[in-house]
This record gives C-alpha cells, sequence and structure tokens, in this order.
C-alpha cells in the first residue's frame, strides 16, 4: 500500500526557494514515528534535501541520474508502482511536489499536518475534497519556527487523516 505524509501552511503550501520555510519539531516528530521502518518514496530534489540520517534510511528515489547511494535508485513512476505493488509491507511517499502529483493517484492515506499560517510558498500540495474524506484530526502541540528560527504566532498545528472516497 502507498501512504502519502506531507505538512503543508494554511494554503496548501509546502515549500518555498527550494526549502520547507518553518520548522515545526512535533510534525518532524510525527513524521518519524510514522515513517520510521518504512521504505519512504520521494523525489531527486527532496533527497538532496534531507539529513544523512535520513538517507540512510530506505530511500527510493525517482530520478533520471542513478549516480548518487540511495537505497533504490528508480527511473519512473510506473516502475516504482510495481514495486509497491509487490511489496508486502506500506510504503510512505514523502514529496515534494512533482512527486505529490504524480502519486497521488496510487496512493490511499493521507496525513496531512497543516501549519495555520501563510508562508508565501511557491510549491503547493492540494487532494480534490470529492476524492478525500476526512477521518479524524489530532493537534500537534508545540511552537513553529520560520527559517530565522523566530517563533511564529499561529494557531496549533494539526494532522488530518484522509482516505479515499470508495468509487
Ligand atoms: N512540505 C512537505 O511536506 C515537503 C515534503 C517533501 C519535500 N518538500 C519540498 O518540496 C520541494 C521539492 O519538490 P520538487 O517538486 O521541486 O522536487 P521533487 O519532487 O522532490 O524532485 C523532483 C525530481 O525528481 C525526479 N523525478 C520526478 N518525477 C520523475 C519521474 N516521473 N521519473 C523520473 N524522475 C522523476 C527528477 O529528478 P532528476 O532531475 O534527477 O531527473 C526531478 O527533477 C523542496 O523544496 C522540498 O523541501 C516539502
Amino acid at each position: 500500500m502507498l501512504t502519502m505524509i506531507v505538512v503543508t501552511d494554511k494554503n496548501g503550501g509546502i515549500a518555498r526557494d527550494g526549502g520547507i520555510p518553518w520548522h515545526c519539531p512535533a510534525d518532524l516528530k510525527f513524521f518519524k514515528t510514522m515513517t520510521e521502518g518504512s521504505p519512504m518514496i520521494m523525489g531527486h530534489t527532496t533527497w538532496d534535501t534531507l539529513p544523512l540520517v535520513v538517507k540512510a534510511r530506505r530511500c527510493i528515489v525517482l530520478s533520471r541520474d542513478f549516480s548518487f547511494p540511495a537505497w533504490r535508485n528508480m527511473s519512473s513512476v510506473q516502475e516504482t508502482i510495481r514495486m509497491a505493488l509487490d511489496a508486502t509491507e506500506n510504503m510512505y511517499v514523502i514529496g515534494g511536489e512533482s512527486i505529490y502529483n504524480q502519486f497521488l493517484p496510487y496512493c490511499g492515506i493521507i496525513y496531512k499536518t497543516v501549519i495555520p499560517y501563510d508562508f508565501h510558498c511557491d510549491q503547493v500540495f492540494c487532494e480534490s475534497p470529492r476524492e478525500w474524506r476526512h477521518e479524524s484530526t489530532d493537534s500537534l502541540e508545540g511552537p513553529v519556527y520560520n527559517k530565522d528560527g523566530a517563533e511564529v504566532s499561529c494557531r496549533t498545528p494539526y494532522m488530518k487523516l484522509l482516505s479515499r472516497m470508495p468509487l
């Protein structure tokens, strides 16, 4: 099964100027808890932004360039979907924008953290409410910082669990 995990600002923004413009420790902890031990599917650009400790995990990276040492290098969405269908374990689609767009039709669940603040992002994620059912919402307590390390004044971030509507 394929599960998507994403964090957005209040407008669905996921990144600005090539990076995530916030630091939310509670969401990072949630991400780690959810994905620990599972393969993670991502694009080359996102791979480049990851710390070494995450790169050392089972990262499946889409790229036309096979010269970097990911756990698996994949050259197409179809090849990656075939591998996921053959697997017995859940895999997480972790971004970025191009990978979210291409894999959304193949995912059954979305874990979407929302930080209720506008970060003026230039890359976005949005799912159609007609295709996704809202199952639950949980608060993620704790501060959110901007890229300068200043605490951002915003309401409590929350995590929405969405499942694909039956056809
Ligand atoms: N807020 C969040 O939850 C979140 C999560 C993850 C990432 N992000 C942010 O998202 C941004 C990156 O998103 P992005 O869309 O620019 O990049 P991306 O999706 O991470 O990676 C794009 C790259 O993946 C490869 N690729 C994509 N589709 C492919 C396909 N069908 N076949 C083969 N290779 C394919 C290509 O690599 P090559 O050029 O090497 O061929 C492409 O340049 C970053 O700023 C990151 O920080 C945000």
